[in-house]
């Protein structure tokens, strides 16, 4: 399929159907999210995957019962980073260092830079701008979902702090932001299957100046 038609064949799924997805198609989705661009590189954010069905069906009532949570392959939570600070941007100096080879003491200018750029954030401004980030990366998991033919949900539908409980997220210094769930769709059942996209019209939606 083109890129074209597999985001005109993906849509919202409401229903699933169980199946499990490939473990390598899974990761392939999954290093497709990872290659996400986020603002300075940094990725205020970390990637829960929950396959098991016994814990998807628990959180299941914090995403309003909606029944793809339980009947997807695999629940996908993007949860941003409850503190960002200096700490956070050296240590993704060390990766930058590392990966690339250069030393962490020519990076210095860049780290202040993004340092002086978070210091002038409140809390709630850092959760809101980490949060944006997360969304970018819920657009890759949906292009690479839709290329692969796996269908997929993305959800605000939840509670976030219930999520967060649930999964002692609070205690790794996350909290729940977007979701995505992946699986099959149960075309049978699902009244969406088969409707028509909805869009606004290229000339309404895209002006050209
Ligand atoms: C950020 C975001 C949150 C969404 N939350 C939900 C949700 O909780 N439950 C759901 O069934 N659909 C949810 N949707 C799906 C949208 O309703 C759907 O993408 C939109 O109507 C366009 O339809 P399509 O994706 O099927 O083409 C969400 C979509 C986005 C992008």
């Amino acid at each position: 399929m083109s890129l074209l038609d597999a985001l005109k064949w993906r849509y919202a799924v409401k229903r699933m159907n169980g199946n499990k997805i490939p473990e390598a198609t899974l990761n392939t989705i999954l290093e497709a999210t990872k290659l996400a661009p986020s603002s300075f590189g940094l990725t205020p954010y970390n990637i829960i995957v929950i396959e098991d069905e016994e814990t998807r069906k628990k959180l299941q009532p914090h995403f309003y019962n909606q029944p793809q949570v339980g009947e997807s392959s695999a629940l996908v939570i993007f949860a941003t980073w409850n503190s960002i600070t200096e700490k956070e941007v050296a240590e993704y100096m060390q990766e930058i260092a590392e990966e690339r080879g250069v030393p962490v003491e020519s990076l210095k200018d860049f780290a202040g830079y993004i340092n002086g750029s978070i210091k002038n954030l409140s809390p709630e401004q850092l959760q809101i701008w980490a949060a944006k980030q997360t969304y970018i990366a819920l657009g890759f998991t949906l292009v690479a979902a839709a290329s692969e033919e796996i269908d997929a949900t993305p959800m605000e539908g939840f509670i976030p702090d219930a999520v967060d409980e649930a999964l002692g997220l609070k205690e790794l210094g996350l909290h729940s932001a977007v979701a995505v769930t992946l699986g099959y769709r149960d075309a049978a059942n699902d009244y969406l299957s088969g409707a028509k996209k909805v869009r606004r019209a290229t000339e309404k939606l895209i002006i050209k100046k």
